[in-house]
């Protein structure tokens, strides 16, 4: 069945400038995407946004990720967990949506855990001599916070964590992206594979076509592909002022993170942490898009701003925060159309594998290999 396939995945390998993209019926064909749920999504370490959003003990959030309810909650040691949301009783979910809950209590017929997954009551059921609670507490996931990011595995034989990032710290070290505080947050569903909504967010050759009159005129050329040991790929750029803000806007720019120098106060840097988060690291914010599939022509999309805790406190930062906001739902504006346009193209029958830019688009090429490799250890 997966011949054709196994073949054109071949192909994407090699220098970046030979390389053939990743195959149309990766982006359109449902046995494709199973196949990619399996291999990417049940065994990959995937992102779910900042740490911020579980601040205090209880504070928690439901989340289906690969066909997988899942309960991410924070407990009373400070720790993150992650359980599959089904009751241990008869599998019912028990949490819905987020919010705070001093215990993970079953709406069908009250079993109740402890945030730690441990079951503390389950009423009417027999004493400990015949039902022993111990043996049926929640079933846990793996999941791991690093630079203020938190990862989520649902295999028990990938790496750990920090196998998985590789230098990904090192490299992002400048920016202490673990003293970032979320500002804003944004949920939108847009028509495309999740991986065109990341591709497009990674590369630089669209922006003179795209985005001409807004954000094109900030970025330089970017520096050439950087080698990096972890799951991730990442390009810097110098900007012409910043590129959290519209070429319009540059006068309004909040001041740079205190702790950033050289290069780093004058740019942005392009990250894609495989297979499902990335971020742009600029001088003053990062702002970060987790996208992930709901049909092979759909994908739910996260976004979040994030800024230095100083300058929260800045005089007017409400008002010069809201022109950083505007100018990532310009850009959202003119890259969707792009993107369905991407996406309908690609899901002809005729789409045939194409090439890349390897200078304007080595993260796009990094993550294809990545992918291609991960599908074709599950072929
Ligand atoms: S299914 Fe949860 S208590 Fe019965
Ligand atoms: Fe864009």
């Amino acid at each position: 069945m997966f011949e054709q396939l196994n073949a054109e995945l071949a192909a994407v390998s090699g220098p970046v400038n030979t390389a053939a993209t990743l195959p149309p019926a990766c982006y359109a064909d449902a046995n494709v995407a199973e196949l990619e749920r399996d291999a990417v999504f049940r065994t990959a370490w995937i992102g779910l946004g900042r740490s911020d959003q579980w601040k205090t003990a209880g504070d928690y959030s439901a989340v289906t990720i690969a066909g997988i309810p899942t309960i991410v909650i924070r407990d009373k040691a400070g720790d993150l967990q992650a359980f599959a949301n089904s009751c241990r009783h008869r599998g019912s979910l028990m949490l819905e949506g987020s919010g705070n809950s001093q215990a993970i209590s079953c709406p069908f017929h009250r079993w109740t855990y402890s945030l730690d997954g441990a079951l503390r009551g389950a009423p009417d059921m027999p004493d400990e001599s015949v039902f022993k609670k111990c043996d049926h507490g929640l079933i846990p996931f793996r999941i791991a916070e690093r630079d203020g990011f938190v990862f989520i595995c649902y295999n028990n034989t990938t790496e750990d964590i920090d196998a998985w990032l590789g230098d990904f710290s090192k490299v992002h070290a400048p920016w202490k992206l673990d003293k970032l505080v979320t500002t804003h947050r944004l949920e939108l569903e847009v028509n495309c594979n999740w991986k065109g909504f990341l591709e497009v967010f990674n590369e630089y050759y669209h922006l003179p076509y795209v985005h001409p009159t807004t954000v094109d005129g900030v970025y330089d050329r970017p520096d050439p592909a950087e080698k990096v040991s972890g799951r991730y790929a990442t390009q810097f750029s110098t900007t012409d002022g910043t590129g959290g803000l519209l070429e319009g806007s540059q006068q309004y720019a909040l001041p740079p993170m205190t702790w950033l120098d050289g290069r780093n106060r004058d740019g942005t840097r392009y990250t894609w942490l495989f297979p499902n988060m990335t971020f742009a690291a600029s001088t003053e914010a990062i702002w970060v898009y987790e996208a992930t599939p709901l049909e092979t022509g759909k994908c739910r999309v996260i976004m979040t701003v994030c800024f230095p805790p100083e300058t929260i406190e800045h005089e007017d930062f409400e008002n010069r925060a809201k022109l950083y906001y505007d100018r990532m739902d310009a850009a959202l504006g003119e890259d969707i159309p792009a993107l369905l346009r991407y996406h309908q193209g690609l899901a002809s029958p005729f789409a045939i594998q194409g090439r890349y830019c390897a200078e304007l688009e080595p993260n796009v090429a990094s993550f294809a290999m990545w992918y291609a490799d991960s599908l074709k250890k599950k072929l």
